[in-house]
């Protein structure tokens, strides 16, 4: 039997098995709505209260600044949605950028429709925002700027502490979104220290369950909820709580914290050692988006050109390697890679772009097994390839 090497931790992470019991024993013993009055419904409120607290701590932020929603998508809906609802009448210019993840543009895409004119602010060649058109795009009309943290396909980090200075140096009242789904847990950092207003974020990146996730939303800062109900989560989303997901996540979160500088170096040091192997071994092969010191410890993506990469893929699953072409998401769409190409990529280099993704839980020995085995695979493709 092959060996299991799972290399696709930014699609999703293999929950921790502290995770895992603490949702099965939500969901076996205390199994309560947290809205009923009695004591089932009060040890599931306290229960969440736990998980908004470790929320909070792994952020520096206040537990009353946390809300829990059903995943990285629905926060950033919430935000995104929620600020230009709540802003309407200050303003109707949005901006953002072209490699956002799909569930931050196609919302975008959703809120033309409805009127409003939205930016898409482009990218350099590693994938780092174009900061001079972001000053040119904000003006009195903006009202909200939202940018992703850490990109799911290259891993560039963006420059939070400019784009910040930028809203201010233009007196913009924008808020100031972050989809921090793929940072959490990987880079150490606080919203505040950004003057962030909202941030996005996701357990099943961290080891915590899909389909739980949270929205930061800083004091004072108004947004409007885009779900109606039972006014749960002090009325930003309705809903009985996914409890044990919420359980889940706080988990995670407190786990992936407590060890994180040990974490953090791990991904680290495989990412580089892959990368490193890769270059030493094989011919033809370019790195996407690498920009030194500005990008995450976890993401390493690599076209092998004249491959294909779903031809890639797939030899390396038969070895027991999982990857990934690009984001999850969109990755079961044969479309090629919107933030490839808003980085200016050639062609083949999109055609033959390969995602490794690392978390804690893998070994230099995954990292071997991987080499030993892609420049076996990639030695017979190149036979079959005319370049
Ligand atoms: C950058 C980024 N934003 C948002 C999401 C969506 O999060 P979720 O899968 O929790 O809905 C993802 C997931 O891949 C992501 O990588």
């Amino acid at each position: 039997m092959n060996r299991e090497v799972y290399l696709d931790n930014s699609a999703t992470t293999k929950p921790y098995p502290e995770v895992v019991e603490g949702m099965v024993e939500m969901l076996v013993n205390h199994y309560g709505n947290p809205s009923s009055l009695h004591m089932k419904g009060i040890e599931a409120e306290n229960a969440i209260k736990k998980a908004r607290e470790s929320i909070a701590k792994a952020l520096d932020v206040k537990s009353g600044e946390i809300f829990f929603a059903s995943g990285g998508t629905e926060a950033n809906n919430m935000a995104i949605r929620g600020c230009a609802l709540a802003n309407k009448k200050r303003g109707n210019h949005l901006v953002t950028s072209t490699i956002e993840h799909p569930s931050v543009l196609n919302t975008f895409k959703f809120l033309e429709q409805e009127g409003y004119r939205v930016s898409y602010i482009g990218v350099d060649r590693y994938g780092r925002v174009n900061l001079k058109q972001l000053e040119n795009e904000i003006s009195d009309q903006t009202i909200l700027v939202s940018v992703m943290h850490v990109n799911n396909e290259v891993g560039t980090i963006q420059p939070l502490q400019e784009i910040r200075n930028i809203i201010d140096s233009k007196k913009s009242k924008a808020l100031y979104h972050v989809d921090a789904i793929q940072s959490f847990g990987k880079i150490l950092f606080t919203p505040v220290q950004y003057g962030i207003d909202l941030l996005s974020l996701s357990a099943h990146k961290l080891h915590g369950p899909k389909g739980s996730g949270a929205l930061y939303v800083r004091k004072g800062v108004r947004i409007h909820p885009i779900v109606f109900g039972g006014s749960q989560e002090f009325d930003m989303r309705s809903g009985t709580e996914n409890v044990a997901g919420i359980v889940g996540f706080g988990k995670a979160a407190e786990i992936t914290f407590d060890n994180f500088n040990h974490g953090v170096s791990v991904m680290d040091e495989n990412k580089k050692y892959l990368e490193e192997k890769i270059k030493e071994t094989m011919d033809h092969v370019v790195i996407n988006g690498w920009c030194d010191g500005q990008n995450a410890p976890h993401i390493l993506n690599v076209s092998f050109l004249g491959i294909k990469a779903e031809v890639l893929l797939h030899a390396l699953e038969a070895k027991g390697i999982f990857v990934s072409t690009g984001s999850a998401c969109s990755s079961n769409k044969p479309s090629p890679s919107h933030v490839l190409a808003a980085m200016g990529i050639e062609k083949p280099c999109i055609e033959s772009a390969v995602r490794f993704s690392f978390s804690s839980f893998n070994t230099k020995e995954d990292v071997d097994y991987c080499v030993e085995q892609l420049a076996a695979i990639i030695k017979q493709l190149r036979k079959y390839v005319r370049r």
